[in-house]
């Protein structure tokens, strides 16, 4: 199964709640957040209030991505707000295996990401206690750019890795992803697919949705059994 995330980055903000009530209606299977804090990435945007806002729209499950530095400050805030995944960077994190296990022990799925320059082989100690892995195929910090291609090499080895450890951990993309690059990233094995651009910035988010599920249905994944 391919999963959907819409990123809300890339919504309306004035009418967030009915945004998020159209994704779920069109077919989307989680709502992602990007929570950005101005220090980790050069941009900010929201906090656990608008997630406890877009727990009241929508029974979907929250993909919550923090691109914050100590994240470990507010795991509980965040899954207070409603947080199912909760996933934290790599990079900020200086005890990954506490954070991952706090995360856990708040009934969170944890969640790690790695951005564009960071190898997968940072996550080999991992595999044993990941829920899912979130490989950033743009640098994080802003919705709209360009899909960048050398991250496909990267999907393949998680690919392996996750095949390797016989554990269920989906392998999650997250930037410039739309129905050109979707077949790429399934092809390479991943099996989550965020979108803000090519889906909140369409007039009819459904028919967005549907035709990104398409194009990612046309490959062979080498996430599938074979
Ligand atoms: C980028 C965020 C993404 C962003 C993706 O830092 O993590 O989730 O919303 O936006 P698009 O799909 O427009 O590249
Ligand atoms: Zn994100």
């Amino acid at each position: 199964m391919i999963y959907i995330a819409p990123s809300i980055l890339a919504a309306d903000f004035s009418r967030l709640g009915q945004q998020v009530q159209d994704a779920e209606k069109g077919g989307a299977d989680w709502i992602h957040i990007d929570v950005m804090d101005g220090s980790f990435v050069p941009n900010i945007t929201i906090g656990p209030i608008v997630l406890e806002a877009v727990r009241k729209a929508t029974k979907l499950p929250l993909d919550t991505h923090l691109m914050i530095i100590n994240p470990d400050r507010h795991l509980e805030a965040f899954r207070k707000a409603g947080a199912d995944h909760i996933t934290v960077h790599q990079e900020a994190c200086v005890h990954l295996n506490r954070t991952i296990n706090h995360i856990k022990s708040l009934g969170a799925k944890a969640g790690v990401s790695i951005n564009p320059a960071t190898p997968s082989s940072t996550l080999t100690d991992v595999m044993p206690d990941v829920d899912l892995i979130l490989v950033m195929t743009v640098n994080p910090g802003f919705g709209g750019q360009a899909f960048i291609q050398g991250t496909l090499r990267k999907l393949e080895e998680l690919r392996s890795m996750i095949r390797a450890s016989g554990r269920d951990i989906r392998l999650e993309v997250d930037g410039g992803i739309d129905t050109d690059t979707a077949p790429l990233v399934v092809r390479a094995g991943a099996d989550a697919l965020v979108a803000g651009t090519s889906l909140f910035r369409k007039p009819d988010i459904g028919a967005a949705i549907a035709a990104l599920r398409a194009s990612a249905q046309s490959v062979k994944s080498s996430g599938q059994p074979s």
